[in-house]
């Protein structure tokens, strides 16, 4: 099957059609993804992937989204692993929105490693963990087959993401998932993968905010240099983001671009999504 083929595999959105209950245990690790993304990471693991690559997710909390990619993985008996990276803590008040409230029990400390690795118990054998800041960690090479990221909050650190893992990608195999493309506060992602348009084709959009790529050209360091966006000005991010507009027209996603523009209008500089302010209203 060549690239074209498989990104038609993908168009098609064919995991849309696997029932909720398809990722059994995997329901119960809390998580920030939404639905439609439970259902593309499980699928990613169940149908897509062949075995040619590891799976990466970074960004993993206390682990939902790498127990649906996992779940898809055993259902699929593949031979590789997934790699979950995450500083593994967690503020008090989140602690209190995104587990207490998910049933966990209450708990001292920030510390959430212990947690995750409780929940991802399911798939202990396939699981390894990657605990700290991401900047200090490193990937020794072998081939990725997902990649999903959601971590992409501070600028200079996407560009440290990229140089780490989208040079182990496999052109015409390897999916990657921005997990925040459409998040306001992160217009650099957008921008990036602009910048990677000869490398990464898009699939679609899954809601809430992710983007879906297929990998279509094998990333050097020309192609890393090229897309760094740590540094890039306002200016050049918006010209990249009307870019993005274009690129992604008939997607339904016009609106979403108006307001990751207003939203850099309105924070000048910014290049770390937590010091953003909320993007303001059009004009009428
Ligand atoms: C939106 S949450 C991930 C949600 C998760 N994927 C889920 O299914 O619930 C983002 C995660 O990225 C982690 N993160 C953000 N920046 C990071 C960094 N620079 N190094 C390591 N982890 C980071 C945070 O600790 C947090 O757990």
């Amino acid at each position: 099957m060549d690239v074209s083929d498989r990104l038609k595999e993908l168009q098609g959105r064919p995991w849309l059609d696997i029932p909720y209950y398809s990722l059994g245990s995997a329901r119960r690790v809390p998580t920030m993804l939404s639905r439609h993304e439970q259902l593309l990471y499980y699928w990613l693991g169940a149908v897509w992937a062949r075995g040619v690559g590891e799976f990466v997710d970074v960004g993993s909390y206390v682990g939902g989204s790498t127990a649906c990619l996992a779940e898809g993985h055993i259902t699929a008996n593949l031979p590789t692993r997934i790699h979950a990276f995450d500083r593994f803590t967690s503020s008090e008040a989140l602690k209190r929105r995104m587990l207490y409230a998910a049933g966990i029990d209450p708990f001292e400390g920030e510390d959430i490693l212990p947690l995750a690795k409780e929940l991802l118990k399911p798939w202990a054998g396939r699981v390894t963990f990657h605990h700290g800041e991401i900047t200090d960690q490193t990937w020794d090479g072998s081939p990725i087959e997902v990649l999903t990221l959601d971590a992409s909050k501070v600028a200079l650190k996407t560009d440290a993401m990229a140089r780490m893992f989208l040079p182990a990608m496999v052109p015409g195999q390897s999916v990657l998932v921005q997990q925040d493309y459409l998040h306001c506060s992160q217009p650099w992602i957008a921008a990036q993968m602009e910048l990677l348009a000869d490398h990464f084709a898009p699939v679609g959009h899954c809601p809430d905010d992710s983007m879906v790529y297929l990998c279509t050209r094998q990333v050097d360091e020309e192609a890393l240099e090229r897309a760094e966006i740590g540094l890039l000005t306002d200016a050049e991010i918006f010209d990249l983001l009307d870019a993005a507009r274009a690129r992604h027209a008939g997607r339904g996603l016009d609106d979403r671009f108006d307001m990751m523009i207003r939203a850099l209008e309105a924070n000048p500089d910014k290049r770390i999504a937590w010091q953003f302010t909320p993007a303001p209203p059009p004009a009428e």
